[in-house]
């Protein structure tokens, strides 16, 4: 049932992070509070929101108060407990749902669920044992990576393995949990679609965009992705596929190879992501209020393009470059507030964009 939550109501969110904070900013612009729930005060959304739970993924209590401050709870760390994620849908409504999130951050039952209903993945095997890594290294083939089934981000808990030698090493130094073993993909770009889906099942996508990734982190995107028209057009029906059936409202991202022909898909996020930053400086609504116009059962916005974008992230020390950005009259500098610079930490992000003639390539 379509609930239309009123300007003065408060949006929950689950995490601290920087991902928190721009859609904190987007909540207030609509005229909601949003409450966020965090590990500690000093992370990045903590300042941008109008009240905060402090609290560690297992603390009930204080999840509980949490719960009971809000009208509806969203979330910007993909990987909140699954207890935690039931025990709160069954307080207040929870936008994306349990099953949308226990598939999205478990890379066995994601790769099984984009199977299941004809999305291509890289060559991959479950990984839980001895037995089944041996049978994995014998079906996936090498150049292969190893990647922990739950938990990983920013290229962490990824190990590339070029022999079966190797691979029980890997695995022990990744701890002996739950893999897949994914074949190393050749492939030509990295592209992502970022969409959102409404209370009502309407889709408003953005155009495909291509990632470029050093050390298995987010470096840049540019926007849109220098594509041929029919693999942008696949990427956004294969989004929108996965995004019906996961009956998915909120904002959703689909990361992909592209090889040769084929359009991989590589992993899915349950959230607004890094490669939809551009959107803010670049598009009519960005993926950050398209998150809170969905979770808070409005119409959405329009994903029209209205410019091209570099989005550049700063990553560690490359913040200290900010006096330069700042100084570029045509550049859009965003800063997380993290105080601490540690390398791989992203720590803000640039945007440069440039008018296009006429406005193209959104869904809507
Ligand atoms: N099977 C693969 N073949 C080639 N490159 C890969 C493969 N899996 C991951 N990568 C590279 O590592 C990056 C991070 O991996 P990803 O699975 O997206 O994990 P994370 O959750 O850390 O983003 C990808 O964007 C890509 O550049
Ligand atoms: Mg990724």
């Amino acid at each position: 049932m379509l609930k239309l939550l009123k300007p003065g109501s408060t949006i929950g969110m689950l995490g601290g992070g920087q991902l928190g904070r721009m859609a904190a900013a987007s909540a207030l612009r609509l005229g909601y509070h949003c409450h966020v729930y965090a590990q500690s005060a000093d992370e990045p959304a903590v300042e941008a929101a109008s009240d905060a739970t402090i609290g560690a993924w297992d603390d009930f209590a204080a999840l509980d108060r949490f719960a009971d401050a809000v009208d509806v709870i969203t979330l910007e760390f993909e990987n909140v407990p699954p207890e935690v994620a039931r025990h709160l849908a069954a307080r207040k409504p929870l936008r994306p749902g349990v099953d949308a999130l226990a598939t999205a951050q478990d890379r066995i039952a994601e790769k099984t669920f984009l199977n299941s209903i004809g999305v291509e993945t890289a060559r991959w095997a479950r990984v839980e044992s001895s037995a089944t890594l041996e049978a994995a290294t014998q079906s996936v083939g090498f150049p292969a990576i190893l990647k922990v089934a739950r938990q990983g981000y920013d290229g962490k808990g990824q190990i590339r393995i070029s022999g079966s030698q190797v691979a029980e090493t890997a695995w022990t130094s990744l701890g002996r949990v739950p893999c897949v073993l994914e074949g190393i993909v050749a492939f030509e770009r990295e592209i992502s679609v970022v969409l959102a889906r409404g209370q009502d099942g309407v889709i408003a996508a953005y155009p495909a965009v291509e990632n470029r990734h050093e050390n298995g982190i987010l470096q840049e995107t540019l926007a849109p992705a220098a594509l041929p028209q029919i693999l942008a057009e696949e990427a956004q029906a294969t989004a929108e596929r996965i995004a019906l059936a996961l009956d998915f409202v909120g904002v959703l991202a689909v990361e992909y190879f592209i090889d040769g022909p084929r359009l991989l898909v590589n992993e899915i996020a349950p959230r607004p992501h890094n490669s939809g930053h551009w959107t803010m400086d670049a598009c009519y609504v960005c993926q950050f209020e398209q998150q809170i116009r969905a979770v808070a059962g409005l119409p959405l916005g329009s994903t029209i393009r209205h410019s091209n974008a570099v989005m550049t992230n700063l990553i560690g020390e490359a913040v200290l470059e900010w006096q330069t950005h700042i100084a570029d009259p045509g550049a859009h500098l965003h800063l997380y507030g993290k105080n601490e610079i540690r390398p791989g930490r992203k720590m803000g992000h640039v945007t440069r964009v440039s008018p296009v003639a006429r406005p193209a390539n959104a869904s809507r």
